[in-house]
């Protein structure tokens, strides 16, 4: 049996339940820096960066913004426009390669801000691809009947591994978040397909040489000129990776879901280049209008990069009902990934943010704050009890 046969027999297999995109939300740092900011410190122009990317500006994070606290702020967006609560959550996933820590998960941290204490948490790493392969998991979870509502989240703040003495690759970057909400329904639609790749082989052409054992990555990034906890890229062989699988996956995930490519209203790529996405349509057969891309205004956000532009398509009502869209991701593993959509929010009520709803948010987001506090203070109590009674 092949992957394909494979993965259309899972979809066949658990098509009475659908897994439905319900809210949406993105955040990004308050500080933009655009190419001419960035020209004041680093070998490079405005027109180049601009010609050869297609990138204007970028936001960095500031001292007190991070990967969770930009997570929290998408998140929370995504909540209300859902107008469930947090406690309706099962599943907390962050895709990200700038988590806070290796533990505890920046989506535990976002899991215990927003007071969703009925949910799952874990972070996913699969760099630019990230959010696709999380969405890709938590459809699944759903349609399987293992949970009824995921928080997915893409976050990064790249700001934080730039080598910024290496023009080919700090001025690609910028920090943000985006998030989703899926939920079970019985309306056909939501999550048709999706096309999950990897190619280790291609691991030395883009990576962050950091996190678990210290001692062979030292060795090892000095070997290959690597600096740790820094950015590698060879731009070039990344570029030509990315134009192939964005058109081969998202034909594959187009098969799986029984349509044709034609069908697309919209594709939603990873934004890392302008040049990159206008190369892929052009592989496709399809015309550019229908990629969006915003990679002018925020450069190369890693897994946050599909939400943002989501968001902004939503936004600019560039999603209709019943609309096709393909979401399609590439980068450091070597990863891809591909999924179609069918639109369509199958609620009750068209009226988002309920008042009632959003004030037991508010509520709960409160409640948060003092249910971490008091849990650490009882534990702390409670160890020094038995100390004493030892
Ligand atoms: N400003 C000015 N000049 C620069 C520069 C910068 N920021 N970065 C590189 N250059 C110079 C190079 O030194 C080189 O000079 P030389 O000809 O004198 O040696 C020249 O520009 C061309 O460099 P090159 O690397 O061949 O440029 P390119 O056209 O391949 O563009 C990238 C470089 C990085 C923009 C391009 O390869 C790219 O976008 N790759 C994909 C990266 C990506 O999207 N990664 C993320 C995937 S998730």
């Amino acid at each position: 049996m092949t992957t394909s046969d494979k993965s259309a027999n899972a979809n066949a297999a658990v098509s009475a339940r659908h897994a439905h995109v319900i809210g949406w939300g993105m955040a990004v740092p308050e500080t933009a820096m655009t190419n001419d900011d960035l020209s004041a410190f680093v070998d490079t122009s405005d027109d180049w960066i601009y010609a050869r990317t297609g990138i204007k500006q970028r936001f960095i994070a500031n001292e007190g913004e991070s990967t969770a606290t930009l997570a929290y702020l998408a998140a929370q967006q995504a909540l209300e426009v859902a107008d469930i609560l947090p406690t309706d959550l099962d599943l907390v996933v962050v895709a990200t390669s700038t988590a806070e820590n290796i533990f505890p998960s920046t989506a535990s941290l976002v899991q215990d801000w927003l007071n969703a204490h009925e949910a799952g948490a874990f972070d996913l790493s699969a760099a630019c691809s990230g959010f696709v392969y999380a969405m890709n998991m938590a459809a699944d979870s759903i349609r399987a009947g293992s949970i009824d509502s995921a928080l997915v989240i893409g976050a990064e703040t790249m700001s934080r591994i730039l080598d910024w003495q290496d023009r080919s690759t700090c001025i690609l970057f910028g920090d943000g978040a985006g998030a989703v909400v899926l939920q079970a329904n019985e309306t056909p639609g939501g999550v048709l397909s999706s096309v999950l790749r990897s190619d280790g082989a291609g691991g030395d052409l883009l990576a962050i040489p950091s996190v678990g054992s210290i001692d062979a990555n030292q060795s090892r990034a000095g070997a290959n000129g690597y600096k740790l906890y820094k950015m590698y890229m060879a731009g070039g062989e990344v570029f030509k990776f990315a134009t192939r699988v964005v058109s081969e996956s998202v034909e594959q995930a187009c098969k799986l879901a029984d349509i044709n490519v034609e069908d697309i209203n919209l594709v939603i790529p990873h934004q890392a280049n302008l040049r990159i996405l206008q190369a892929a349509a052009r592989k496709l057969g399809i015309d550019s209008d229908k990629f969006m891309s915003n990679v002018e205004r925020y450069g190369n956000t890693s897994a946050a990069s599909i939400p943002i532009a989501l968001c902004e398509a939503i936004e600019e009502r560039r999603i209709q009902n019943k609309d096709h869209i393909a979401l399609v991701g590439f980068g450091g593993g070597l990863t891809w990934a591909s999924m179609v959509i069918r639109w369509g929010i199958p609620k009750p009520s068209e009226q988002h943010g309920s008042l009632l709803n959003r004030q037991r948010r508010h509520v709960q987001y409160r409640i948060a704050k003092w249910r971490s506090r008091s849990r650490r203070w009882r534990r702390r109590v409670n160890s020094r009890v038995r100390d004493l009674q030892s």
